[in-house]
């Protein structure tokens, strides 16, 4: 799909066709196409500095993101490490934890447990902790090992038993393992609420906080990978927030730059940056990107934050969610939904259908209809830009629910 411009919520191609972008582009544009704001602080920024070495060097714009970055977290996660992708963030949080324990005496702590379903990326570190066997299976000999450990994902709770308490037996397990294994653990990585390659798995924060205190007890790194959630994605600016837990790293990706540019950073506790600082070079994390830290992309960031404080994002987002929830209404009930859900700015289900190719089907027949959507197997799920209006609103939930009859007409 060949695409002349966008702007807010659409995307034009170059027949004078347009498509609704509720999708986000890959989950990356949180306030719209072309937006004025981030077009003219990028503006600005072009005027002076596009982009220095980050070694012995620094520029504004990286160290005021890392300032603000840090104060987001309270100061408790305080120090930036720099990459582009969010691939190249989980490389470096995985390299770090492991580094911080062979600086502090348990090189024996090599190994990494994710969730079951879980992705964190496509370069070889990234995958190696990811779940999902189409990205994965073709490269696996040239892979680490990690361990998996059940998905505290809803859909899988027994008939009866409620998010929380299918949480609290998948967290049993998580304890089960780390008992056995924490010796040669070094972290534990999370898609702390919504699993999203795995079709926008849903969970309950109960799980996250005993993964918190079952780290702490058998001191494994906790890893946050809110490359897809952060930056109010799910309601809470972080949504670690939700669990009122501190991972040990945060990575964070995505929508840091409004969806503009590639721009990655792994946020880490004062403890874990004690552990490499020290005169003896073998000890420091040698990890650069040439890119890293690059001043466009932190300008677009400090432009997106501006925006969340400016207009109280986060507020104006629950208005839009309980909005968007009251219109997705008769897709929630359809007879061929199940496991219709929300948190956030994230809305998914799953659609009762016998067609083996329907995620490539409802993408044409969405693009036909000008909606980007673009299902994950047969879940089908909506993550627009926050700046999307009441009308779009309208609209995005009145053509899905026609797509959806188109589909399941028996
Ligand atoms: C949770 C999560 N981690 C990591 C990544 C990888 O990010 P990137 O595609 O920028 O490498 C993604 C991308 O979808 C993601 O959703």
């Amino acid at each position: 799909m060949p695409v002349a411009r966008g702007s807010g919520c659409w995307l034009y191609d170059f027949d004078g066709k347009h498509y609704l972008d509720a999708i986000s582009s890959w989950w990356v544009n949180l306030f719209g196409h072309c937006n004025p704001r981030i077009n003219a602080a990028l503006a600005a920024q072009l005027e002076d500095l596009e982009h220095v070495i980050l070694a012995g060097f620094t520029h504004e714009p990286v160290v005021m993101l890392s300032e603000r970055l840090s104060r987001l977290t309270g100061g408790v996660l305080g120090h930036c490490f720099y990459g582009s992708d969010g691939a190249s963030a989980v490389e470096i949080a995985l390299k770090m934890s492991f580094h911080y324990w062979r600086n502090t005496g348990s090189p024996g702590k090599t190994r990494f447990v994710s969730l079951a379903g879980s992705y964190h990326g496509e370069t070889l570190g990234a995958l190696s902790v990811t779940d999902v066997a189409l990205f994965k299976d073709t490269y696996a000999p040239l892979l680490r090992q990690s361990v998996q450990v059940p998905s505290p994902d809803w859909r899988l709770a027994k008939s009866g038993e409620s998010a929380e308490a299918y949480a609290l037996r998948c967290a049993a397990a998580l304890e089960n393992h780390l008992a056995g294994h924490h010796a040669e653990t070094a972290a534990l990585i999370v898609e702390p609420l919504v699993q999203g390659a795995a079709g926008m798995a849903m969970y309950s924060p109960v799980y996250l906080k005993r993964a918190r205190e079952l780290c702490d007890r058998y001191g494994v790194h906790l890893i946050a990978d809110e490359i897809a959630v952060g930056f109010g994605r799910t309601g809470t600016m972080f949504a670690c927030e939700q669990a009122n837990i501190r991972p040990d790293f945060i990575c964070l990706s995505k929508g840091i730059t409004g969806g503009y540019l590639p721009l990655s950073v792994v946020l880490a506790t004062d403890t874990v940056y004690q552990a490499f600082y020290d005169d003896n070079v073998a000890r420091g994390f040698l990890h650069s990107h040439s890119y890293t830290g690059n001043a466009l992309a932190c300008r677009a960031a400090l432009a997106t934050l501006d925006i969340f404080g400016q207009d109280d994002v986060l507020a104006g987002n629950q208005i839009k969610a309980a909005r968007m929830t009251e219109a997705l209404a008769p897709v929630a009930a359809h007879p061929s939904v199940r496991n219709f859900r929300h948190i956030g700015m994230i809305w998914a289900f799953e659609v009762e259908t016998a067609d083996l190719q329907f995620a490539r089907n409802f993408y044409q027949a969405a693009l036909q209809r000008g909606l980007l959507l673009r299902p994950i197997g047969n879940s089908v799920y909506i993550m627009p830009p926050y700046v999307i209006g009441e009308e779009e609103i309208a609209l995005l939930a009145d053509e899905t629910i026609t797509l959806l009859n188109q589909f399941t007409r028996r």
